[in-house]
């Protein structure tokens, strides 16, 4: 009887992807996917360590895995992910219900470690690589819709903001062999896969230098049948940056939808704004989080940039992509925060207008810069109440952003039967916006179908819209 094994995943967007990794180890070492912890040999926790409270919700998670032990004696648990890395032999300590411990780089181990643990032993493995991509892996596909995917094309950070644990938890930034992203977006496509969200930490500082090995198979194989670049980039310069990774992507699969996440403001070129307005097929929508609205906060998060570069860095969006969607991530109540720069993140956000935005309270994280260099020192209640001037603000400009859309026409990529109406499919437009339209037109859309969608009203979190036509009828017109 084979084996079984349940993987939850916790936290960013990396996590969920790491475990489909971690799903295809484990299928070579004879498991199958449970369905339930239950049911499961095996339950892996994937975890995160970005804010406190993350971490005390897996803890919670760990604690109900002695009601499961209890249930079936042979089941082992193992924790996964940046919570792994950051507590190390620590977890099996504190929760002697954990049998195995595994950092991000350390997933081509876990059969070694399962066979520790199968030994009646307790396994930990935390090694952070500086080379591991996992790059040839084909992931399985977890809780998939079978329409839109993600893939790794880093890992790690080398950027250090004084607030992040991340470059502790995933170690130093390398990049993935472009050769084996583009292969794995191909794959995707040959799969009925519709849209692909390209991830990293810093997607802008992507890097890929060709070994002079590599270039000549490169060489070879594009004068072959199987032209592996489709701009032969690689073979002139040697070096493939994010702009012709994206390009690369975009030629290679025409008829996929191109995301990506996360930019950073100190990094992001006009070349990949370019590459961005030249290609219908890559989304017009960018994650570039700001943080603060202070320089000087800015500064004390180590940050690389001042409001006024970031400020530039919009300009130039706006100006290659009049339609672009910009989204961002905020914290409030950093270290030193006074209410002066907490005005100014305020200003900021008016001045942008964002389409979106993930707001935080600042939590302390444990070896980080600022945990070291400065004092945790605004009152919790002050967070929270700085937290809700900026949800407010966002939620107006969210309404406003949406409402600009109706009597818009989009295109949609359905992505599933809507949450809250069987009668209703949910999608996206290249912005992200979520958009809602009845199942039943002139026939039953479907997940994976890309529909022209009349926008009729709007909310601050979706769009209501009527189906108007399939994209080949855009084809026919035009
Ligand atoms: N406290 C609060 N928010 C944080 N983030 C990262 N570290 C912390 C922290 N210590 C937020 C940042 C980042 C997002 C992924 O999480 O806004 O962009
Ligand atoms: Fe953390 Fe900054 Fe790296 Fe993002 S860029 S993961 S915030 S250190």
């Amino acid at each position: 009887m084979s084996k079984k094994v349940h993987i939850e995943s916790y936290g960013c967007q990396m996590n969920h992807s790491d475990s489909e990794i971690v799903a295809s180890i484990l299928a070579k070492d004879g498991y199958e996917l449970a369905t339930s912890p239950e049911e499961a040999d095996l339950v892996l926790l994937n975890t995160c360590s970005i804010r406190e409270k993350a971490e005390y919700t897996v803890m919670q998670r760990i604690n109900e895995m002695n009601n499961l032990k209890a249930k079936n004696k042979d089941l082992k648990v193992g924790v996964l992910g940046c919570m792994a890395e950051r507590m190390k032999e620590k977890l099996l300590v504190e929760k002697k219900v954990v049998d195995l411990v595994a950092g991000p780089d350390a997933y081509r181990t876990l059969p070694q470690l399962l066979e520790e643990v199968g030994s009646g032993q307790k396994a930990v493995n935390v090694l952070l690589s500086r080379e591991e991509t996992y790059g040839e892996i084909e992931p399985v596909r977890l809780n998939s819709n079978g329409v839109t995917a993600f893939v790794t094309i880093m890992r790690g950070c080398d950027n250090m903001c004084a607030f992040c644990v991340v470059p502790f938890t995933r170690g130093r930034e390398r990049s993935r062999d472009p050769q084996t992203i583009v292969e794995e977006c191909r794959q995707l496509v040959a799969n009925g896969f519709k849209e692909v969200t390209l991830l990293g930490q810093n997607v802008d500082s992507f890097k890929w230098k060709a070994r002079s090995d590599d270039q000549k198979t490169r060489r070879s194989e594009n004068t072959g049948t199987r032209s592996v670049d489709p701009l032969g980039r690689q073979t002139i310069t040697g070096t493939t940056d994010f702009a012709d990774l994206l390009e690369m992507v975009a030629i290679a699969c025409p008829e996929l939808r191109i995301r990506y996440s996360t930019s950073h403001p100190k990094d992001m070129t006009d070349k990949v704004l370019a590459v961005m307005a030249r290609y219908d097929n890559i989304c017009k929508y960018i994650h570039l989080p700001v943080q603060s609205g202070s320089s000087e906060v800015l500064k004390r998060m180590n940050r690389g940039y001042d409001r006024e570069w970031y400020m530039g860095r919009v300009a130039s969006i706006r100006k290659h992509m009049p339609d672009c969607a910009i989204s961002t991530d905020i914290i409030s109540g950093f270290s030193g925060e006074t209410e002066e720069d907490h005005n100014d993140t305020l200003t900021l956000m008016a001045e942008v207008s964002y389409d979106m935005a993930y707001m935080f309270k600042y939590s302390e994280r444990p070896k980080t810069l600022a945990a070291r260099k400065h004092a945790d020192d605004v009152p919790e209640d002050e967070k929270g109440r700085r937290l809700s001037d900026i949800i407010a603000v966002q939620k107006l400009s969210s309404a406003k952003r949406m409402a600009s859309y109706v009597g818009q026409v989009h295109e949609v990529l359905i992505e599933g039967v809507s949450k809250r109406s069987s009668e209703h499919m949910y999608g996206r437009n290249t912005q992200n916006a979520v958009v809602i339209i009845p199942r039943y037109a002139s026939y039953e859309l479907v997940a994976g179908d890309t529909v022209r969608v009349r926008i009729v009203s709007a909310t601050a979190g979706s769009l209501q819209g009527e189906h108007i036509g399939s994209v080949n009828e855009i084809v026919q017109e035009a």
